[in-house]
């Protein structure tokens, strides 16, 4: 939260942070007679935090399954195999952790979540489905660089749409119930997040 206030600030936040128990940081800094006021929620921080490394995930996940189809349109299966193994690996992890640790917690509006969440674990299911066809081709001597594409960029179509979705109408629920969790379950949330989504 950013404020432009006339007076010299430092009571407000203060008074602010015994009421967030003394969860709040804040700068104040002066420019042209009037006070700039920056407060920070570390509810909200932490909270941000999970979701902005599912954003930097999807990124990720799409990132690596781009190029490896890059390489598969040319032909190259050889170059392509471990960049699909890889995505494979991040895929399977992200699924996992989103199945096991965000699925099942209700936002604010309990009824709408619950729909959202049974279309994002029937969502997960048909990515798993289509995965299993690129498992099965990688496991193969010689996996085929056309057979492998097909299954690549039916992949890449359903995660675009997926992880839009997600982002619009999930992140928003899973915000809202983070935020109501306790300090204790939020930072062991984000550890957990950090070492289940580690980047490549
Ligand atoms: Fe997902
Ligand atoms: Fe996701």
């Amino acid at each position: 939260m950013a404020l432009i206030l006339a007076q010299e600030p430092s009571l407000l936040p203060a008074n602010l942070n015994l009421e967030r128990q003394e969860r709040l940081t804040w700068d104040t800094t002066e420019a042209g007679g009037d006070w700039n006021l920056t407060v920070n929620d570390q509810i909200h921080i932490e909270v941000s935090a999970v979701l902005a490394l599912l954003e930097a995930d999807h990124k990720s996940i799409i990132g690596l399954l781009a190029r490896a189809l890059g390489l598969l349109n040319q032909g190259d299966a050889a170059t392509a195999v471990p960049l699909v193994q890889a995505f494979v690996v991040a895929l399977d992890r992200h699924v996992a952790f989103e199945d096991g640790e965000l699925a099942a917690i209700h936002g604010v509006a309990e009824t709408v979540s619950d729909q959202s969440s049974a279309i994002l674990l029937r969502e997960h299911r048909e990515i798993s489905q289509q995965l299993t066809h690129v498992k099965r081709l990688l496991a193969q001597n010689r996996p085929d660089a056309a057979q492998l594409a097909v299954h690549c960029r039916l992949l890449s179509e359903t995660l675009t749409k997926h992880h839009s979705g997600e982002e619009h109408n999930m992140f928003p629920q899973w915000e809202a119930a983070l935020m109501e969790r306790d300090e204790v379950a939020r930072i062991g949330l984000l550890q957990r997040a950090k070492k289940a989504l580690a980047m490549e």
